[in-house]
């Protein structure tokens, strides 16, 4: 089945000069380009596909970037080719704003890395490693140091004792270890609950994996568990439940009561859960709860996690799931032969890092509390509605004061008329008009950095 493609760029770039990172790639985003099954699967929410692609078609701005790339190329046009599973998922949000970003000199407050670096006797230790020759193929499953590292951190975060050979697997990044619990443990046909909005590669892997999707979306402001939508939607089919907390891109975290409900329909059910907590050390407004801690739960989840973010490695991309024995077999099949194994002087580092001492952990804390509540007060000051957001590094608002007719519009305006970088939410939910109000800014940059944005913002964004 050919790709319809509801507004279609002058030139067709060729596989070999098409750049994953350019703006060509905006205009064929999620909602401009969809196998017609896909449309056929969205339009039955009768809301998002309509409006969606004549919004961004009509963005002169992007049909812009796509000429001036285009103009560069003279090659034989080709058709970009790419299976089914992965149609209709594009060059990520992340990249297409950052890429905009240095276009226009804005300042990005869009992707979340850190523009400030890890802690030294981190890096001291990768490069004491590879000097140390540990530069050859790890073992499979992670080097043992760094399995038992992250055996004694979650023993001290949860209580948890597992077995760092049979219980741990480690990735290349969490992205990994999510690609490899759904290829590992989800057979086409199974179904998966996700809550929107949702980190993009769950929807992109899952369907990789062949699973059906049941969505159940949070709504603001406080982006709670609509229990009996849950109870509704959870059944002998579903599979596996897949949660974030703290989550991106609200902030929220879930409530002891949001999982012990979870938790109790699962066991019902007998369903799996996956738990992907890469914010957990930037838990602000309340402690952070693992799923695997509650009550009978540890025998049906696997918990996801990564250094990158407690850590300002993102660069790294060191990550792991736990899970018990028989789950870590599914995971550990599928990661054989997606990576087979992960870096092994990162891995080494990574071990010194997780046996940072509690004082790390506190200070990090009070760091990013300072930054958001720099970030949080600016944009209140500007006029935007601020939901609040209780732990990740970003905070999302509602930027309809501005009179934008949505948020992709929005962000649009921001980084070229402003000069400030947001992410469109839109991008995070099944159907994008869900998030058509909301924008997320991130705080894992400096203070100069964030109050230049907010000062940006102030002197340009006018209420309408
Ligand atoms: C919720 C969530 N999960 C997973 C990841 C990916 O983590 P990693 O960089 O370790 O692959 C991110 C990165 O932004 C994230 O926000």
């Amino acid at each position: 089945m050919r790709s319809r493609c509801i507004w279609t760029p002058c030139k067709v770039l060729t596989p070999l000069s098409f750049k994953p990172s350019s703006f060509f790639t905006f205009s064929f985003s999620k909602q401009l380009l969809l196998p017609d099954k896909s449309i056929a699967a969205i339009s039955s929410t009768r809301r998002g596909i309509s409006s969606y692609p004549s919004l961004m078609a009509s963005s002169p701005s992007l049909k812009d970037s796509v000429s001036t790339q285009n103009e560069s190329t003279q090659k034989t046009q080709q058709p970009l080719q790419v299976a089914k599973r992965l149609e209709k998922f594009k060059t990520t949000i992340f990249t297409q704003m950052s890429s905009l970003a240095i276009k226009h000199g804005a300042i990005n407050l869009g992707q979340g890395f850190p523009n400030f670096d890890g802690p030294e006797f981190v890096k001291e230790a990768a490069i004491q490693a590879i000097k140390d020759g540990k530069n050859q193929y790890a073992r499979g499953y992670g080097v043992p140091d760094f399995s038992s590292a992250i055996a004694e951190r979650f023993k001290k975060d949860t209580g948890l004792v597992v077995d760092p050979e049979k219980e741990i697997t480690v990735t290349s990044g969490c992205t990994e270890a999510i690609a490899a619990t759904m290829l590992g443990l989800i057979n086409p046909g199974d179904e998966v609950i996700l809550f929107a909005p949702f980190y993009d590669s769950y929807e992109a892997t899952l369907s990789m994996a062949g699973a059906k999707i049941k969505c159940i979306t949070l709504r603001p402001p406080d982006f709670a568990v609509p229990i009996d939508e849950l109870k509704s939607a959870i059944t002998q089919d579903t599979r596996a439940v897949l949660i974030n907390t703290p989550h991106n891109p609200t902030g929220k975290m879930f409530s002891r009561e949001e999982l012990s409900t979870i938790a109790s329909l699962c066991i019902e059910n007998d369903v799996l859960v996956f738990t992907d907590e890469v914010y957990d050390k930037l838990a602000f407004e309340m402690d952070h709860i693992s799923m695997a801690s509650l009550p009978g739960m540890y025998e049906r989840t696997v918990t996801l996690n990564s250094l990158g973010k407690t850590f300002s490695l993102t660069g790294w991309k060191i990550g792991w799931a736990i899970a018990p024995p028989h789950l870590t077999w599914g995971v550990r099949q599928a990661h054989s032969f997606l990576t087979f194994a992960t870096s092994t002087p990162m891995q080494w580092a990574a071990a010194v890092a997780l046996r940072a001492p509690e004082s790390y952990y506190v200070e990090l804390k009070r760091d990013y509390m300072a930054k958001k509540e720099i970030l949080v007060e600016g944009l209140k000051a500007v006029g935007f509605k601020v939901f609040p957001s209780s732990g990740t590094y970003f905070v999302v608002v509602d930027h309809t004061p501005f009179g934008l007719e949505n948020d992709i519009a929005f962000c649009e305006y921001l980084i070229k008329e402003v000069g400030v970088v947001a992410i469109p939410t839109s991008v995070f939910y099944l159907n994008p008009e869900d998030g058509k109000n909301l924008v997320r800014f991130t705080f894992c940059k400096d203070e100069g950095t964030l109050r230049a944005a907010v000062d940006r913002m102030k002197e340009k964004l006018k209420r309408k």
